[in-house]
């Protein structure tokens, strides 16, 4: 009996989840259609069209969120910070696209990894159907124009902003990180 509830129990933890990140998700878009510059967002365009709302858009969205890049140990800070968005206090960076603090923002936190994948070379296509995450490995960085320096690179990923000036997708989170966390992170992507 106590078996039986617990199981219903979990059964709707699971859904409720999956509820709230189809939310979240589904923001994300949203929030993505009125801050972004592409003209033509109708609402038929938009739950219509294959590349947002549209079952694969979708799907990307759900795997970046889902994955999970957590290991039981760490080499430094930089990784873990790269791979979960959580540093080595435990503490989870803010970021402007997830909650964070308390079990939610446990549950749903992300790190770099989630995009950028674990080899930081990114790739992968986001729900508008033409961003892509960038490659962030430092070589790659230095090929930028102009090339990122560490302080350029901290602007990029706490404002959200390129070297040149130029703002980066939404799709990039700002995040809220303390200078030590940032210089472990560089020296992390120094490293991949
Ligand atoms: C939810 C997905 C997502 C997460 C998580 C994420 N990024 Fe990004 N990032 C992107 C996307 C998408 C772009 C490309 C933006 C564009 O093209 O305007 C990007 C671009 C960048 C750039 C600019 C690269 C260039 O070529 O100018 C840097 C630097 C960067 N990310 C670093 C990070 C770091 C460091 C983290 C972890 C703290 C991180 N990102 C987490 C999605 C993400």
């Amino acid at each position: 009996m106590k078996r039986g509830v617990r199981l219903i129990n979990r059964r709707f933890l699971i859904l409720g989840l999956i509820a709230i990140l189809l939310g979240i998700a589904g923001l994300i878009c949203l929030g993505y259609a009125s801050w972004g510059n592409w003209g033509m967002v109708s609402p038929r365009g938009m739950m219509g069209s294959k590349n947002m709302m549209g079952s694969r858009g979708m799907n990307e969205m759900m795997n970046i969120m889902m994955r999970d890049y957590s290991k039981s140990s760490y080499s430094s800070n930089g990784e873990r910070i790269f791979l979960t968005g959580e540093n080595d206090k435990g503490e989870t960076i803010s970021n402007s696209m997830m909650p964070s603090g308390g079990h939610m923002g446990q549950m749903m936190r992300m790190g770099c990894a989630n995009c950028h994948k674990a080899s930081g070379k990114g790739g992968l296509l986001f729900p508008d159907g033409k961003t892509k995450s960038a490659n962030i490995t430092w070589e790659h960085l230095q090929d930028h124009d102009p090339p990122y320096t560490e302080n350029s690179l901290k602007k990029a990923i706490t404002k959200g902003i390129e070297p040149d000036g130029e703002k980066l997708s939404n799709f990039m989170p700002r995040w809220e990180m303390s200078q030590d966390d940032l210089d472990d992170l560089i020296k992390y992507l120094k490293s991949l």
